[in-house]
């Protein structure tokens, strides 16, 4: 009996939060794409400037930065619940695989936190909504980090 009531918790709570995201998606928090474009521009305008984000930018030499910005739009789209544009154009992101070619320590990954978080604070996303981002992003580079 303790085990349905504890199953019925869990399938509700599941629900629940289910529901919440479908309501309110990050996408729609955050300002839909015209936000997202206005932050990825902002984000690589700071990267490819401040020399604090110097080694950052670095990993990205002989990119050509419209495209990476392009890229990190499309994903971010699909990755707060908006339309799946990196998948539609790129296929599966593989976040993890497509970082193996640079070299991304804990530096490099600060440095990314800095460029976003400048950027977050230009942008008009609200402050909580701005934090629930970074926590976020802060799980990704941890992810794509491939040495010290
Ligand atoms: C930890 C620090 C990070 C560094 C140094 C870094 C560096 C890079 C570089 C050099 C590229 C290649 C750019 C290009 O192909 O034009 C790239 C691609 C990309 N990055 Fe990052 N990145 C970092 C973190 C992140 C995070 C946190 C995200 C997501 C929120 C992200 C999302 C992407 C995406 C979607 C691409 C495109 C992948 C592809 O199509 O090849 N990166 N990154």
């Amino acid at each position: 009996m303790n085990i349905l009531r504890h199953f019925a918790k869990k399938i509700l709570a599941f629900k629940t939060d289910l529901f919440r995201r479908l309501e309110k998606p990050m996408y729609k928090k955050m300002g839909e794409f015209k936000v997202i474009d206005k932050l990825v521009n902002d984000f690589y305008e700071i990267m490819s400037t401040d020399p604090v984000a110097e080694d950052c930018f670095a990993t990205h030499s002989g990119k050509d930065i419209r495209e990476s910005a392009e890229k990190l739009k499309y994903f971010l789209s699909g990755w707060t619940g908006g339309p799946q544009m990196y998948l539609e154009k790129y296929g599966h992101p593989r976040l993890r695989g497509r970082h193996f070619p640079f070299k991304i320590g804990a530096k490099e990954g600060d440095q990314w936190l800095y460029c976003m978080r400048k950027a977050l604070l230009k942008s008009p996303i609200d402050p909580g909504v701005q934090e629930e981002l970074l926590r976020a992003f802060e799980g990704i580079t941890k992810l794509v980090q491939n040495q010290d």
